[in-house]
């Protein structure tokens, strides 16, 4: 009803809307002393500290999360980790042992391939961990431990506020073992709780320029294909966007590493062909900022249509860029929870354009508990 969507137009506006109180609730009560502790951790740090891989499952937006918290976890923890999807994972007989964490990222806790995948994870005597947005879920009861996204219900079936919780929820876990284990001083691991705590406000703030991302998406209406691009952890934001974008608009859209591009995908582009792109902060210490910059130039050069996602004050997108879509300067792993804001409102505001249901889109089940 529409008092339920308390004055929004749909459930996912209002859901994006909530995306800056998803984070800080998810942060909530989960930083002690500029440490991250998670309480529901507790009495597992002999397992955390001996632990000598983690593999994520889970399905479509909840793997990208995955794949973000990748980074994050692997910098900070120094533990090597593999994102799997559910599906895959427990059909090809996974290497598991005690000294596995398996952790599944599931918003509803009753995807049937996640749930599955947790079952042949216990089965096969791995460690098994939960980070789930629905209190008692089946997947979070099943688990070891589960570790809350605090997003409030997800209605729409698009998720939106339940993946910015999701990689929050991820970072989090990245310092809480980093710290079990040792491998981050304090010192750094306070810098990157600050970040984090700072990302709603930043959210908010790219919440604000919504305006010009909706008429983008009415110039967009009729496009037949758009594709995206990312490099680091704007990679999966590219595979979220493009997710979206099929799910809301119907639209073929596809994710793209960007360092992959001369490797086939440039052979798509052609004259007006639309390509998003992530760009990485100019003050990204691996420098990834100057190869983004040299693949929108060279797909410029080939007629794409360049909508760029970059921080503020990155001037060096300008001269290559038909749009650009600003962001407020973060540290390059806390980007992902904003770049990916305005994908979301995109396929939002086509959809909307193009006269879609944007809460309940074809063919699609909010909870997918069939295999
Ligand atoms: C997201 O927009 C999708 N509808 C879908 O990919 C979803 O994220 C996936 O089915 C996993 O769902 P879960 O998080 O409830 O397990």
């Amino acid at each position: 009803s529409a008092a339920e969507k308390g004055g929004w137009s749909s459930f996912m506006a209002k859901e994006i809307s909530e995306e800056p109180e998803a984070v800080a609730n998810t942060i909530l009560g989960r930083v002690v002393d500029g440490q991250a502790v998670l309480p529901e951790l507790e009495g597992l740090d002999g397992m955390l500290a001996g632990i000598d891989r983690v593999i994520v499952i889970a399905c479509g937006t909840a793997s990208y999360s995955g794949l973000v918290g990748k980074y994050a976890i692997e910098k900070w923890a120094r533990v090597p980790v593999e994102v799997e999807l559910s599906h895959e994972f427990r059909y090809r007989e996974p290497v598991l042992n005690e000294r596995t964490l398996v952790v599944s990222i599931s918003q509803s806790g009753e995807t049937m391939d996640t749930l599955m995948a947790v079952k042949y994870a216990i089965a096969n005597g791995a460690r098994t961990l939960s980070i789930c947005n629905t209190q008692g879920a089946t997947i979070a009861r099943e688990s070891d431990a589960v570790v809350y996204t605090h997003a409030g219900p997800e209605v729409a079936v698009a998720s939106t506020k339940a993946f910015v919780a999701q990689i929050t929820a991820l970072y989090l876990f990245g310092l809480h073992l980093a710290r079990v284990r040792g491998t981050l001083d304090a010192e750094t691991s306070a810098h990157q709780l600050a970040e984090l705590q700072g990302i709603p406000a930043k959210i908010e703030q790219v919440l604000g320029n919504g305006e010009e991302i909706t008429q983008l998406a009415k110039w967009m209406s009729d496009s037949r294909a758009v594709l995206f691009l990312g490099r680091h952890v704007g990679y999966p934001i590219a595979l979220e966007g493009a997710l979206k974008l099929k799910e809301l608009a119907y639209i073929h859209a596809e994710g793209f590493a960007a360092g992959e591009l001369k490797h086939g995908p440039i052979a798509l582009i052609e004259p007006g062909q639309p390509v998003f792109v992530i760009v990485p902060s100019p003050r990204d210490p691996n420098s990834l900022h100057a190869k983004v910059v040299s693949n929108i130039q060279e797909i410029r050069a080939r007629g794409a249509r360049i909508l760029a996602i970059a921080e503020e004050g990155d001037v060096a997108v300008l001269p290559f860029a038909d749009e650009v879509i600003r962001i407020p300067l973060a540290a390059p792993l806390f980007e992902p929870l904003l770049t990916v804001i305005p994908l979301q409102l995109f396929a939002m505001e086509l959809a909307t354009a193009k006269g879609l249901d944007v809460d309940q889109p074809r063919n699609l089940a909010k909870s997918v508990t069939v295999e």
